[in-house]
């Protein structure tokens, strides 16, 4: 298999190509190891548990964005990138941080009540789809909206976001919702790219749709063409 990688150094781009005897349906991350380990050990690229729950390995598989620890790639050619829309740092390895920052200016942590308040399993199961995300960023990575620069808190701090908003449980109500709005969920598009992509299944838009009803029902944002009445607040 000819695997070719564009790798990042020093502020520039390069291709470097690796022939590889490949036997079977390896994942992409078992071969970057293969060339770390027996070929070209200055390559870099990000990985920790090889088993999608870290969210740390995703890259560009032949033009894709992918978890390389869950891709099973086979055949004469494969082309490796880093992800779109993030500052990439050495080779397929990209910086977080924006990621981070973001989750830490929207406060996506849980703020109990003071008072107990029971969890229905109804209420659970609003949720654990959300719960299953892993923050791999891949979701942002094929957002149109963030990668044209446009303000928008992105899909992956609406996911965080959404699992605390509807968890009764949490004492924050108004003042989330006010905060939220400096994340300009309107400026969603509803392309659905995060819901294809997303490894888990989490289904980000479902929630930013969850969470834009929410707002313009309290009248913190203006109501679009769509009508969000389904959604029965
Ligand atoms: S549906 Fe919205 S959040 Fe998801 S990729 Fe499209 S614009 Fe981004
Ligand atoms: S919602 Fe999915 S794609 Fe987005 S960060 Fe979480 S796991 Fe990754
Ligand atoms: S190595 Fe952890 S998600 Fe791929």
């Amino acid at each position: 298999m000819r695997v070719r990688i564009k790798r990042y150094l020093e502020g520039r781009f390069t291709t470097q190509d690796y022939d590889l005897k490949i036997e079977g349906k390896p994942t992409v991350l078992e071969i970057l190891t293969k060339i770390k380990e027996e070929i070209d050990p200055t390559l870099s690229f990000r990985a920790m548990c090889r088993a999608s729950i870290c969210g740390t390995c995703a890259v560009k598989v032949n033009g894709e964005h992918r978890l390389a620890c869950n891709t099973r790639v086979e055949g004469e050619e494969l082309t490796l990138e880093p992800v779109d829309g993030s500052q990439p740092i050495r080779d397929l390895v990209v910086s977080h941080e924006e990621l981070y920052l973001g989750l830490k200016r929207a406060k996506v942590w849980f703020n109990p009540r003071e008072e107990n308040v029971k969890l229905t399993p109804s209420d659970l199961k609003k949720t654990e789809k959300a719960w299953d995300c892993i923050l791999c960023g891949i979701c942002n990575n094929v957002c149109p909206p963030l990668l044209e620069g446009r303000e928008f808190g992105g899909p992956s701090l609406f996911t965080k976001l959404y699992r605390v908003l509807v968890d009764p449980r949490d004492g924050l109500d108004e003042e989330r919702l006010k905060e939220l709005t400096h994340f300009r969920v309107e400026n969603c598009i509803h392309c659905s790219s995060c819901n294809l992509y997303c490894p888990k299944g989490c289904m980000p838009e479902k929630w930013i749709r969850v969470i834009e009803g929410k707002l313009i029902q309290k009248g913190y944002i203006q109501k679009k063409d769509e009508d969000f009445g389904f959604l029965g607040f």
